[in-house]
This record gives structure tokens, sequence and C-alpha cells, in this order.
């Protein structure tokens, strides 16, 4: 690791000129992560000037690197681990490639700046299409049920992969809206996976409340009961995406129309009464014809995802994925 380190450092040696440029360029191209100065990123980003929001890690800003790729960067904030231990949870993140998950570029570890740099997307995150009061919603913020559809499969598909497929399974811990980034074509990349283990780098299952990641109203009640986090964890607040990607509300509002209750629990009575079209998003009924075919699937899986699971822990991401394509494989 100390070699590597170094070798870093050489190569990043400003001596090294158009050579250095060509690593860079050979980097990207292998998918390895780049490695940036702060300097650098303080020039992509204009001193960072346009800031994109802020989470539990720090601000996100919106930059644009030498070759002209649109970035966003994102400082991180209370970093516990050392410099090696960063650098290898940044190559772990950089390696995980899939269609529905955001890249990251690159990353920055000078003193104690720790940031990463991720690929921009264009259309921001799923809350701003959801939850965005309709008169505010310009016709180009609406999203279709088609495309809605599109995203929860999108979705879906990111964290199976994430589950499943790559080398050691990756549990996100923090799935919601904000997480799951649009492209230019309404495509969903989910963002921030790998970041958990990032900030607290103790062992998960013998986490304590305070050390608990992850964002109200959509964290598995097993987070709570300080049980074993699995993937299931991931299960329960994807099934609670899936119910606001129905209806364009927050699970935990509680409201009049809602009569005091949860609306995850209020929309749960209403389908089990048969009053799915109750449930539907306002901006949706207003606008088009949904295919209630598919809704119909969409809540079933929310049910499975988060209303069973959140008692037996016992759903995993397959059982949801083969209920939501409803047969496809
Ligand atoms: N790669 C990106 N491209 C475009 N916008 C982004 C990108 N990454 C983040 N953003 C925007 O910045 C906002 C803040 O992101 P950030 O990850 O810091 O916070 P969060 O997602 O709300 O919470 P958490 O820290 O739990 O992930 C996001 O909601 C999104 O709108
Ligand atoms: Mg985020």
């Amino acid at each position: 690791m100390e070699q590597l380190n170094r070798l870093l450092d050489f190569r990043n040696s400003p001596k090294l000129g158009v050579l250095s440029a060509q690593y860079a360029l050979l980097e990207y191209a292998s998918g390895a992560p780049v490695q940036f100065s702060y300097k650098d990123l303080q020039r992509a980003t204009k001193g960072f000037k346009e800031k994109l929001g802020a989470g539990g890690f720090g601000v996100v800003y919106k930059g644009v690197l030498a070759n002209r790729t649109t970035v966003a960067v994102k400082q991180l904030e209370g970093i516990e681990q050392g410099e090696k231990q960063f650098r290898m949870e940044v190559a772990t993140i950089s390696s995980t490639h899939h269609l529905n998950l955001v890249r990251l570029i690159g990353f920055c570890s000078e003193s104690r700046h720790r940031l990463l740099v991720y690929e921009f997307m264009k259309n921001s995150s799923l809350d701003t299409f959801l939850f965005a009061p309709e008169e505010q919603l310009q016709s180009v913020k609406m999203l279709n049920w088609e495309s809605r559809f599109n995203i929860a499969l999108g979705t879906a598909r990111g964290i199976t992969y994430l589950h499943e497929e790559c080398r050691d399974c990756i549990v996100h811990c923090d799935i919601k809206p904000e997480n799951i980034l649009l492209d230019e074509n309404h495509n969903a990349k989910v963002s921030d996976f790998g970041l958990a283990k990032l900030v607290n780098p103790k062992d998960h299952r013998y986490r304590t409340l305070t050390s608990v990641r992850g964002t109200r109203g959509y964290l598995a009640p097993e987070w709570l009961a300080n049980l074993p986090i699995t993937s299931k964890s991931d299960v329960y607040s994807y099934g609670m995406v899936l119910l606001e990607i129905v209806c364009g509300r927050r699970n935990f509002e509680v409201s009049e129309q809602t009569n005091r209750k949860k609306f995850s629990v209020w929309a749960y009575e209403e389908v089990d009464k048969g009053n799915i079209e109750a449930i539907i998003d306002t901006k949706l009924r207003n606008h088009e014809q949904v295919d209630m075919d598919q809704v119909r699937r969409v809540i079933e899986c929310f049910y499975i995802g988060a209303i069973s699971g959140a008692t037996v822990v016992s759903t995993d991401t397959k059982r949801v994925i083969v209920c939501f394509r409803g047969g496809e494989h």
C-alpha cells in the first residue's frame, strides 16, 4: 500500500506534465479512481461555488474537470478512518459498475481533506420530482407513470447488483429518493453506496443507536432494535420508496387526509379496502391514464418489502424483484 501511495504521489507530480495527464486518462479508461489534488477540485468547482445540496456526509458542489466532464464533488466531513482505509473503500466503490449505479470518477485525500468526485446527474434526485407542490412543477419536472415505473425497476436492478452480483455484498443503508439520481433520460442511478462503511467503519452488527446511519422514515425497524443489518434493511427502505413513487407523498407524512396516521399506514389500509385509486399521486391522476396493473404490482412489492419485512425481517431483494417484474427475469 505504501508503494502504491508513493507511486500515486509520483504520478501526480506536476513535473510529469503531459505524462501525468496521460496517466489520468488511462486511469479513467480503466475504471480506476482518479486521484485529484485539492487544488484541482477547487479549480473545478470555482472555489466550491455552486452547491447542489447537502446531506449527512457533507456538502455536494457542481464542478467541471479539465477534460470538460461535469461532476458532483462531495466534500466529506467526519471521516474517522485513516488514509489507507479510505483509499481501500474508494477503490471498492469505484470498481462497482452498473448501469443503475452512479459512477465514482475519483477522489481527493490530502491532509484533512477527503472528497469524492461523481459523474454529474442532469436531472438531480427523485425527491425533486415526487414531492414538489403541483403548482411549482413545470411540465419538464412532471414524471409520468411510465418513467416512474422505469425508475422503480432501475433502482431495483441497482440494489440487486449491490446485494447479489458484486464480489462482496454491499448494503447501502440509505436508500431514499434523494439517493436515486436521474440522468438526462430519467434513468435511475443509485448514489452513495459504500459510504456507510466509509463513515462508520466499526462492525455494523454492534452499532449503537448514536451511530445509526440512514434517514428517518426509511430506516428498517432492525436498525432501531439494534439487530444485525443485512441487505433486507435496504429492501425495507426500497419498499417505502415504491410507495412514494406511486403516491408522490413522503411515507411518514401525517395529515388530516390520512386521519393523522402515517401516510404508509393509511395508504395500506386504503389498498386493503380496495380503494387503490385514492392513494395515487394527484399529479398523475390529473394528467394521464395510469397502468393500474403496474400500480398494483408496485404496491404489492411495497407490501412485501416494507410491511411484511418489518415484522419478520425475512424479505430478500430477489423476491421483491421477481414480484415486481411480474415474471420477467
Ligand atoms: N452526482 C450527482 N449529480 C447531481 N446531483 C447530485 C449528485 N450527488 C448529489 N446530488 C444532489 O445533491 C443533494 C445532496 O446530496 P447528499 O448525498 O449530500 O445528501 P442526501 O442524498 O440528501 O443525503 P445522504 O447524505 O443521506 O445521502 C442530492 O439530494 C442531489 O440532489
Ligand atoms: Mg446522497
